[in-house]
């Protein structure tokens, strides 16, 4: 009989010193800071020094939350980092962040589910937890979406910016923790949001300019659509599964790609504002760093209290969502 909960026992980000403003990007592109406000509620966003390696940030994020947890770099068994921009195919970001933060005793790998990452890897660590195999999996969410970015295309390069959110999960009374999760997959629609990297096709090429082949593209009003129906839907699904309703949920902190999409599916659901944690105008969108980022901010400025019913909720590339209930507390 497993008489424990698996929860979150500290949290960590990091966010790029550098900052890139809505008017430092009029100076780049074809746009206006009224336009960047209007259409996604973004205002600046943080972006790695290009001599800097992006597991930097993941590895810093990660010391923060297993002190935040408690604990030291000696306890974590198991690192999962989700990241659709890895710095190497191999080793992994996992790795390279267990080298730096000296986390021997360690398995490490990654998980690619683009800005769902990290919803997923919190429930794959949840089942590691839950069957006694592992007892503290660190959790981080590194994306460094500039390294993919065109910017000369103001249809991308005003949305994306680079951070790293970590988490530690581990044992937590039964009361608190994890009460349900929610995964699925569409790859039917994957190609519309595409990030090539070992093989271009011609339709990769089409979508691009010369040069710019490893580049992001998005069909960003297919996937607009896409992400209101499925935050919407994962968000109903996973409170359904949990036995709770929309009134018994205290705050949602949902992926960070555009401030109409969070508040349409907000919408949909009948979501106070108040009910929902958004930091895009600070970041952009961090892709799956945006939920852990999100959360260590809630944590921090104690916004969350212990018996608190939160939804972590993300969409993405693949394309994928997922989302996570739980009851805030150790
Ligand atoms: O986490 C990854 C998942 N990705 C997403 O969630 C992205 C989802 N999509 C979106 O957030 C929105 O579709 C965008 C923000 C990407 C675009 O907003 P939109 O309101 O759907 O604009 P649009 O693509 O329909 O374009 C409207 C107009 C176009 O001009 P015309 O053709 O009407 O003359 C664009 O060329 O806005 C123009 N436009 C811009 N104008 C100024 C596109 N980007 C810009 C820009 N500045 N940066």
């Amino acid at each position: 009989m497993i008489d424990f909960g698996v929860g979150i026992l500290g949290t960590g980000k990091y966010l790029p010193d550098r900052i890139l403003t809505n008017s430092d990007l009029e100076k780049m592109v074809d746009t206006s800071d009224e336009w960047i406000v209007r259409r996604t509620g973004m205002k600046k966003r943080h972006l790695l020094d290009d001599n800097m390696p992006s597991y930097m940030m993941g590895a810093e994020a990660a010391r923060l939350a297993i002190e935040d947890a408690g604990l030291a770099p000696g306890d974590i068994d198991l690192i999962i980092v989700s990241t659709e921009v890895p710095d190497y195919l191999s080793p992994s970001m996992a790795c390279l962040i267990q080298n730096s933060i000296n986390a021997e005793n360690a398995v490490a790998f990654d998980v690619n589910a683009a800005c769902s990452g990290f919803v997923y890897a919190v429930t794959i660590a949840r089942q590691f937890i839950q069957t006694g195999y592992y007892r503290h999996v660190l959790v981080v969410a590194n994306e460094g979406l500039s390294r993919v970015v065109d910017w000369e295309s103001r249809n991308t390069c005003v949305l994306f910016g680079d951070a790293a959110g970590a988490v530690v999960l581990g044992r937590v009374s039964r009361e608190y923790g994890i009460k349900e999760t929610y995964l699925a997959s569409f790859g039917n629609l994957g190609h519309n949001l595409t990030i090539p990297c070992c093989y271009i096709s011609e339709e990769d090429r089409q979508k691009r300019s010369p040069g710019k082949e490893r580049t992001l593209w998005q069909d960003g009003s297919e996937v607009f659509a896409f992400a209101v129906r499925a935050m919407a839907e994962s968000i109903k699904t996973v409170i359904d599964k949990a036995g709770i309703t929309i009134e018994d949920v205290d705050l949602i902190i949902p992926h960070q790609a555009n401030l109409r999409i969070i508040n349409g599916a907000a919408k949909r659901l009948g979501i106070d504002d108040e009910k929902l944690s958004v930091i895009l105008h600070e970041t952009g969108n961090i892709s799956s760093a945006s939920v852990p980022v999100a959360l260590d901010i809630e944590n921090k400025n104690r916004r969350l209290k212990n018996g608190d019913t939160v939804v972590l909720v993300a969409f993405g590339g693949g394309l994928t969502c997922g989302s996570v209930v739980l009851t805030w507390g150790k």
